[in-house]
């Protein structure tokens, strides 16, 4: 469709959670004019989910016996050999100051005894994660910079959803284009696009995130023809709150909760976690994932589909983790007294566009950062609390980064930027999309599997003009399930969040990512 409307920017950013806004509000900073477009409203990302904190080692509180260098040793063991150490260590030394400015902006941080209030999460061998309103620190994080960025006035497109990339002749990328709320199309043309757009939850029945969570940057950037990696790496949180036959959003049972002391039980009482990891209850998620999937599966009478978080034993836990409370009140269950029951549910993807620490992917024009980028700085599987930690710190670089592209002139002019010449994509029909995936690629996969949900989704695909939102979004979901399907079949080895039945253990030969990118048919 021809587009009807068009706007301008310097650096037009897709999506509006921690890393998008982080990089508007800095980028306005340096004198850029900005336009976010975010797809819903802008606080209904995945950022106000998220619950246990920000893992970081602040001097100013400083635990003796903690270290930036501690910090990023627990962030390789989670990423299970496939960290990108330099990369790491950069975003996690960018930490306390990114904190330090999310402070001085406005974010209220709980206090403790001295200084701020610290957690443990799984994987972390010290108590670092900071966190606010007891369990409600990523709402903290996108209320405080919502307003500043309405404070700011930095204009933003609600409920406009960027869907393929405006390329030049050297194919560089030179903005985006993009249905409104009424789904007319238009462009917007700008001599950078960062796409801060979230995950791919949705590509599963269960998950922690919200609807909105389609995969729609991955997909943008791979039809621009960047590079994606670690895709087959989809982190399982161990604990969403169990309903049963539940589907969509369900409401994640922060990995605090055991940091406080609560155990994984089976149905008999017995606990989950023993003897599986040295650190037990607060062994990495991708361990603790596995070992209750495990259990499920040796439950009397066939599968299981939860176990128990026993938090009888935390005091005043309506004030530490209201907003887990408020879920299991909905349930008729208060955790005072009751065990909760929980599941693991898809909740984050380690891989996606490739980037240098300061956002730049590999396509001139083009960046990425939060959860559709992959820095390097979660490997195989993301130790907790790291994800808004890596907004915070690569939003704030990334706006530098286009700046000093733009004064470097290295940017293309946004008029030379050409509508794409595909107007449709193939995409799968949604439920069967979630139900194979749930089914054959989420924790235990197996080559039969993986080639049966290929071809399921092969059979339920077809070609779908992307005129709508729900069209773009399921033409996203398809093309990332292809290079996820793609990815994990070609990956003989378990590693992190990369379970195989058929190849059970780590191989040496497999420590490194693999690399993606569209051919000219659209196959990953
Ligand atoms: C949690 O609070 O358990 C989730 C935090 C995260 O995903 O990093």
């Amino acid at each position: 469709k021809t587009p009807v409307w068009e706007a301008r920017a310097d650096l037009v950013v897709v999506g509006s959670g921690v890393a998008g806004l982080t990089a508007a509000l800095r980028a306005q900073e340096l004198g850029l004019h900005v336009l976010v477009v975010t797809k819903a409203a802008v606080s209904d990302g995945n950022t106000r989910w998220a619950q246990g904190g920000v893992a970081v080692v602040l001097e100013a509180e400083h635990d003796p016996g903690d270290s930036v260098a501690k910090h990023a040793e627990d962030t390789f063991t989670a990423g299970a050999g496939l960290c990108d150490e330099d990369a790491a260590r950069s975003i996690i030394d960018g930490g306390p100051a990114a904190v330090a400015r999310l402070r001085a902006g406005g974010a209220q941080f709980d206090a403790g005894s001295e200084g701020l209030a610290r957690t443990r999460e799984g994987g972390h061998s010290a108590f670092r994660v900071i966190h606010a309103g007891g369990d409600a620190t990523g709402a903290e994080v996108e209320r405080s910079l919502v307003a500043r960025a309405g404070d700011r006035r930095v204009p933003v497109l609600q409920h406009h959803l960027a869907v393929d990339a405006l390329l030049t002749p050297l194919g560089e990328v030179a903005g985006v284009t993009v249905l409104d709320r009424d789904g007319a199309p238009g462009v917007v043309r700008a001599s950078a696009v960062l796409l801060a757009s979230g995950g791919f939850g949705q590509l599963y029945q269960a998950t922690s995130n919200p609807e909105i969570a389609t995969g729609d940057g991955f997909a943008l950037a791979l039809r621009a023809g960047a590079t994606v990696a670690d895709v087959e790496f989809v982190q399982f949180h161990p604990t969403v709150l169990y309903t049963p036959g539940a589907r969509g959003r369900c409401p994640l049972v922060t990995e605090a909760v055991r940091g406080e002391g609560a155990t994984l039980v089976d149905g008999a009482g017995r606990s989950v976690m023993a003897g599986v990891h040295p650190l037990g209850d607060l062994a990495p998620r991708d361990v603790v994932a596995a070992a209750i999937t495990r259990r499920m599966g040796l439950a009397p009478g066939g599968i299981d589909d939860h176990v128990f978080l026993d938090a009888t034993g935390i005091s005043g836990f309506s004030k530490r983790f209201p907003t887990v409370h408020a879920a299991c009140a909905v349930l008729g269950l208060d955790p005072a007294v009751d065990a909760i029951p929980v599941t693991p549910a898809a909740h984050f993807a380690c891989g996606g566009v490739v980037t240098t620490v300061d956002g730049r992917s590999s396509v001139t024009g083009l960046y990425a950062a939060g959860e559709v980028a992959r820095t390097g700085l979660h490997g195989a599987n993301r130790l907790a609390s790291n994800s808004l930690l890596e907004g915070l710190v690569v939003g704030h670089r990334v706006a530098e980064a286009v700046a000093a592209d733009l004064a470097a002139g290295v940017l293309p002019d946004p008029s030379r930027g050409r509508l794409p010449s595909r107007t449709s994509a193939p995409a799968a029909d949604r439920d069967a999309l979630q139900r194979v995936m749930s089914r054959y690629a989420a924790i235990g996969r197996d080559a039969d599997g993986l080639a049966a949900a290929g071809s399921v989704l092969d059979l339920s695909t077809q070609d779908s003009p992307l005129w709508t939102h729900a069209a773009v979004e399921d033409a996203a979901l398809t093309v990332v399930a292809q290079a996820l399907l793609a990815a994990a079949a070609r990956r003989t080895e378990s590693r992190g969040c990369h379970v195989r039945s058929d190849f059970p253990t780590r191989a040496e030969s497999w420590q490194r990512s693999q690399l993606i990118r569209l051919s000219p048919s659209g196959q990953p």
